[in-house]
């Protein structure tokens, strides 16, 4: 690992240059940030979690028809994915009330929208990634119509199929945030789900006790975070049982 170039290093994965053209190593790290990195921690075997649970999603996603950046987790820490030119939104999709949405227009944590609702933040740490509109992102020129189209309505794909795994494990799908990427391809490029979709860019709750699941536990100081992070990936069957953060636990024994 350590020869390899480093292309990236963000708050919670690295990105190294991968074995070929067109590909990279994502690294996911223990490192937690919160409240744009002013809040900071390293959380024993995230890292570990959040890579086994995003290769489940993004796998049963590309099944579905979804296009991804995913290739193949290469072990405990790393995933092989293509690389892309990442557009500079932060997707949010949400089915209940939390967070910015909540404290922005008043409406009680908790409450359910009336459908689904797509959100835009512009990709940048330095503004804390301020909400806009469909019409900057056109007339700024960070997506077309047609892409913008497209990520709404794969967006939507995602959020069906990820609220019914989740609901299939007892966990209610709150809120995520996901990442497209720009793939080169023959005659352009295609718009495909880059990044990762794991508890540190979801809000999951347990549907008997509404207990958080997700990265709220550690902006919110509520404690046992890699508990939560682990019942998450036990209920998903990527752990064969809820012990944490003992990595050995981890199903199909892992290569790495
Ligand atoms: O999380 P926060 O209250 O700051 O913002 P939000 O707009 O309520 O977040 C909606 C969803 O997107 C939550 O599941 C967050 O965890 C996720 N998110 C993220 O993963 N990364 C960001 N930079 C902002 C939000």
């Amino acid at each position: 690992m350590g020869r390899r170039n480093k292309i990236y290093e963000g708050k919670a994965k690295i990105l190294y240059e991968g074995p070929r053209a067109g590909t990279l190593v994502q690294y996911f790290k223990d490192d937690a940030t919160a409240s744009n990195a002013q809040k900071k921690a390293t959380l024993d075997g995230k890292g570990v979690l959040n890579n086994r649970i995003s290769e489940l999603i993004m796998v049963r996603l590309g099944e579905i028809g979804i296009p991804t950046h995913f290739i193949r987790r290469l072990n405990m820490r790393e995933q092989l994915v293509r690389q892309v030119r990442i557009i500079p939104l932060e997707v949010i999709c949400r089915n209940v009330a939390a967070g910015t949405m909540s404290r922005r227009l008043g409406i009680k944590e908790g409450e359910k929208l009336p459908r689904p609702i797509v959100e835009f933040c512009l990709k940048r740490d330095g503004l804390d990634d301020p909400l806009i509109a469909e019409e900057h992102i056109h007339a700024f020129g960070w997506a077309s119509q047609a892409e913008v189209d497209e990520i709404i309505g794969m967006t939507l794909r995602i959020n069906d199929y990820l609220q019914g795994l989740f609901t299939g494990v007892g966990i209610r799908l709150v809120d995520f945030k996901i990442e497209f990427g720009r793939l080169p391809v023959d005659d352009g490029h295609q718009v495909v789900l880059a990044d990762e979709i794991s508890p540190d860019s979801c809000r999951l709750w347990d549907r008997e006790t509404d207990r958080k699941l997700d990265k709220d536990r550690f902006r919110q100081d509520l404690g046992d975070v890699a508990e939560a992070y682990t019942e998450v990936a036990r209920r998903l069957g990527v752990l064969k049982e809820n012990k944490h953060p003992n990595l050995a636990v981890i199903a199909n024994n892992d290569e790495g």
